[in-house]
């Protein structure tokens, strides 16, 4: 037998806000319309983090309290929190470092990992070399992103699309054969201009002109994005599954990226899995950028059962994307 240890997820946590941002408001924000949304991306509503000054941070930390709460473990317990987000609380210290401490995670040391949608796979991954290095026992991995805060709600084109959201997995040793078994990540920045936040950083630092010219806001080619996030998502899935040698029947769950039901359909045909197989929330939630894949196990959990073969799969800005293979280590409720 060999020594090898595997990383598992053992527990997954997340948090949403509680207000609603329905179709049929944006209707009365922009020039727009339930059935549009609905047919070109699959979304119904969205949720929304209100108050001042909070941030990324006061959805990371509520969905890392609860993970700590179903494992039973304190927060001083964990070694490494990883935030993936594009939506940092600002763009110094780490976001990772001020849920640390509102958690209470003394004994951790984080930071935050900028992948865009693909931010939760490129962490995941992350977290799993280091569990496997045999040097830390546990890893938080969080996805969150307040994508309200760099929301244009007057641009129909962007506007319907984001929600806010966190969500969040803990790495451990796996206990048995079961874990987090392969992954393809994937970066072209070539994509950069299709899908980004112009101002704000080192080449175009904030001034009132940056700020008239909404600069500070996500602008994105839809189109050009779309085209290159049905190829890119199906292709290294597909990848995936041919080096592991698994079929659409060996899958038990696809838990895509939720940017569009549309993109979502097209990678879950390319793979053979019946719409039954496919974890799907866009609806109710929207595009939450990194916290889609973890707030999808969440919401899945009960239903998932030891030995069952997950594919998480994603692309976004940077372009960025990528595809893990799961095979889930205990039995949901
Ligand atoms: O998660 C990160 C990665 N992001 C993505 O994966 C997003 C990828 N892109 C998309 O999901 C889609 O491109 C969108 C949902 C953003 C847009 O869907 P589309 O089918 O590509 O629409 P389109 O941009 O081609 O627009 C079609 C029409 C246009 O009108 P004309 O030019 O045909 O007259 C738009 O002006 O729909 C119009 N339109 C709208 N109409 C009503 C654009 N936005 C809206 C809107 N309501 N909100």
């Amino acid at each position: 037998m060999s020594n090898k240890i595997t990383a598992a997820i053992t527990a997954v946590g997340a948090y949403v806000p509680e207000d609603k941002l329905t179709n049929f408001d944006l209707e009365k924000m922009v020039d727009t319309n339930d059935e549009w949304i609905r047919t070109r991306s699959g979304i119904e509503e969205r949720r929304i983090l209100k108050g001042e000054g909070k941030g990324t941070s006061d959805l990371a930390a509520p969905a890392v309290l609860n993970l700590c709460e179903k494992r039973g473990i304190d927060p001083s317990e964990i070694d490494c929190m990883i935030v993936a987000t594009v939506t940092a609380d600002m763009l110094f210290p780490a976001t990772a470092n001020i849920v640390c401490h509102k958690v209470g995670a003394v004994n951790a040391f984080g930071f935050d990992i900028s992948a865009a949608c693909s931010g939760f796979l490129y962490a995941l991954t992350l977290g799993t070399t280091m569990i496997e290095s045999g040097r830390y026992k546990k890893v938080v991995v969080v996805g969150a992103d307040k994508m309200s805060a760099i929301v244009d709600y007057t641009d129909r084109t962007t506007c319907i699309l984001f929600g806010d959201a966190g969500a969040a997995v803990l790495l451990e040793p796996s206990e048995n054969e079961y874990g987090i078994k392969d992954s393809i990540l994937r970066s072209d920045g070539s994509g950069g201009e299709y899908l980004k936040m112009k101002a704000g950083g080192s080449c175009y630092p904030a001034t009132a002109e940056t700020v008239a010219n909404k600069e500070h806001y996500i602008y994105q080619e839809g189109k050009t994005v779309f085209k290159f996030a049905v190829k890119g998502m199906a292709d290294v899935s597909a990848e995936l599954m041919e080096r592991n040698n698994l079929t659409g029947e060996d899958i038990a769950w696809l838990v895509p990226h939720q940017a569009n039901l549309r993109i979502i359909d097209a990678t879950a045909n390319r793979m053979g899995l019946s719409p039954d197989k496919v974890m799907i929330n866009i609806q109710r939630y929207g595009n939450t950028t990194a916290a889609t894949i973890p707030l999808c196990l969440w919401e899945w959990e009960n239903q998932l059962k030891k030995g069952d073969k997950l594919v998480l799969a994603a692309f976004g800005g940077g372009f960025t994307w990528g595809a893990t293979l799961v095979e889930w280590a205990y039995d949901g409720k």
